[in-house]
């Protein structure tokens, strides 16, 4: 069974392009977007702005019921305030994904991402979107690349804002936060059993934009 509106679920580790392939393949089909992670990030985010520790669960629950997204044009906003590059920092990345790990901040963020599910349809990229979140999705996308060419990719983004950085420092970063996602108990980054793999490693964005929507036309 597959839902009503169509939803295209793309899942995969941290800098494996998913944000990016997304938020292009929305914008070929006229798709609304779902960015799951900024969800995560923008629950760290506004604890520390309410003095909230990232172990009062009940608080941060109660916090996740109350947060107001809107994803317009590749920004985030939150209550109407553009907090895109505020939550794309590592040190928010890497709190976002020790959060994740609890399960009843990922349950009260459920229905927040099921109501993004609105015609003509959406492209939801996450973790558990084909597994957890969107089980019945119209197609399943499953995006890999090895840790080092993910390394290189954020060391690229982060020299281009006048940000250096290791990259031996990265590639720990990315390997401790996929053992993070893929090792938890709740809600594990997986691919689906019905997903179809794509290993961009040796691929351009337009290439793998190109291949999820040749799979979105084919299926
Ligand atoms: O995709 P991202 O880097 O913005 O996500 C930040 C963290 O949030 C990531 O390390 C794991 C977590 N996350 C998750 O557990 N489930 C999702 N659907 C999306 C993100």
């Amino acid at each position: 069974m597959t839902t009503l509106v169509p939803v295209l679920a793309i899942d995969g580790p941290s800098g494996s392009g998913k944000g990016t392939v997304a938020a292009k393949v929305a914008s070929a089909l006229g798709f609304r977007c779902l960015d799951s992670g900024a969800l995560y990030r923008i629950l760290v985010f506004q604890a520390d702005r309410k003095g909230i520790e990232l172990d009062q669960t009940a608080a941060l629950v109660d916090l996740a019921e109350t947060i107001e997204v809107e994803f317009v044009e590749g920004r985030v906003l939150l209550g109407g305030e553009d907090v895109t590059d505020a939550i794309r920092s590592e040190s928010v990345g890497a709190k976002a994904s020790k959060i994740a790990a609890v399960a009843e901040i990922r349950q009260a963020l459920l229905s927040l991402q099921r109501r993004c599910v609105r015609p003509p349809g959406l492209v939801a990229d996450g973790r558990d979107m084909g597994t957890i979140v969107f089980p019945n999705a119209n197609l399943k996308i499953y995006l890999t690349a090895s840790a080092e060419e993910r390394a290189q990719r954020r060391h690229k983004q982060l020299i281009a804002k006048g940000q250096g950085g290791s990259l031996r420092a990265l590639v720990e970063d990315i390997s401790a936060r996929d053992d993070r996602d893929m090792n938890r108990d709740t809600a594990p980054l997986k691919p689906a059993d019905d997903s179809i793999e794509i290993d961009s490693t040796q691929m351009t964005i337009d290439e793998v934009v190109d291949c999820v929507l040749h799979h979105w036309q084919n299926r």
